[in-house]
């Protein structure tokens, strides 16, 4: 049931000079192309794979790995990794795999970089969903300490010690982190090994050049950015989702709600932050009726 069924095809293209390493599945999809956008910034692909389930729907479902993640190539240097590269080589791959105007989807920082790329090329693209996405990071980041603050004691007291001493890899921390992660990133047990692949292979270069040494605390070159105030000229059809113990908290999934004139908004309420497998029927059920509305 994890992986998505029938054949994958899969490549790695050059673009700006970098393997990028791309999959889909769903052939040429009669409804149309859905284009996954991973999290991180730095994670993979792989805990994606679920909506891999909207190929049997009729959808080609396009997965890649952005630079410097997964499978695709590091950068060679630290200040290549940044939203705007991120939004142009999204929009190269879109060019150069042939796929046409997309519904994009975007998880976490992928739904910050679909916000991003709706403004720069709003052409692109025939729908926008934001999946525990994010268009204010000040604003995220305020919602994740409060989250972090109400924690079960003696965490907060744990988390708040080792990041005084600035110990962010010391085992009782990363104990006290992987409690935050069980309640606000996934709340199934086991996690599935898709996402397990994800977060064991974090391409640290990326993630701690943009967001910092764990989810919650985001001092990297992301943490000023706010789209807040350009959310109204998004005029794509644009579905928010968030899960109701999201990390990125329904807080935020409202605000862009609110900013993206006419949005739909669905709230998972079984879910965290990765809702396409904690709920995962309803949620792909909920995303098809979606793009049904908007071929
Ligand atoms: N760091 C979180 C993600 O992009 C918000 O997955």
């Amino acid at each position: 049931m994890s992986s998505p069924e029938g054949p994958a095809q899969e490549g790695t293209i050059s673009i700006h000079g970098y393997g990028l390493y791309w999959k889909s599945f769903g052939g040429s999809g009669a409804n149309g192309t859905l284009l996954a956008l991973h999290g991180g910034p730095g994670a993979t692909h792989d805990y994606l794979l679920s909506l891999g389930d909207l190929a049997q729907r009729g959808y080609r479902v396009v997965f890649y790995d952005q630079l410097g993640c997964g499978r695709s190539e590091l950068a060679r240097s630290l200040s290549e990794y940044s939203i705007d590269r991120d939004v142009a080589d999204l929009e190269a791959l879109r060019t150069a795999l042939g796929l046409g105007r997309v519904h994009l989807f975007g998880s976490s920082y992928g739904g910050l970089l679909a916000i991003a790329y709706a403004l720069a090329h709003p052409e692109g693209l025939r729908t926008l969903t934001s999946a525990s996405g994010l268009a204010d990071v000040p604003l995220t980041a305020r919602e994740m300490q409060r989250l972090k603050r109400e924690l079960p004691a003696p965490l907060p007291a744990t988390l708040e010690r080792y990041e005084d001493l600035g110990l962010f890899q010391h085992p009782e921390y990363l104990a006290a982190v992987q409690e935050f992660y069980r309640r606000h990133l996934c709340r199934l047990d086991p996690w599935p090994p898709e996402v397990r692949y994800s977060l064991d292979h974090l391409s640290l270069p990326k993630y701690g050049t943009m967001n910092g040494p764990n989810e919650f605390t985001i001092v990297g070159t992301i943490k000023d950015w706010d789209a807040t105030s350009r959310l109204g000229e998004i005029r794509i059809p644009t579905l928010v989702t968030a899960g109701r113990y999201d990390e990125v908290t329904p807080v935020v999934a409202e605000s862009i709600h609110r900013g993206i004139v006419g949005s739909e908004y669905q709230l998972f309420r079984e879910s965290s932050h990765l809702a396409f497998w904690e709920e995962r029927e309803l949620y792909m059920d909920a995303l098809e009726a979606f793009l049904v509305e908007h071929p």
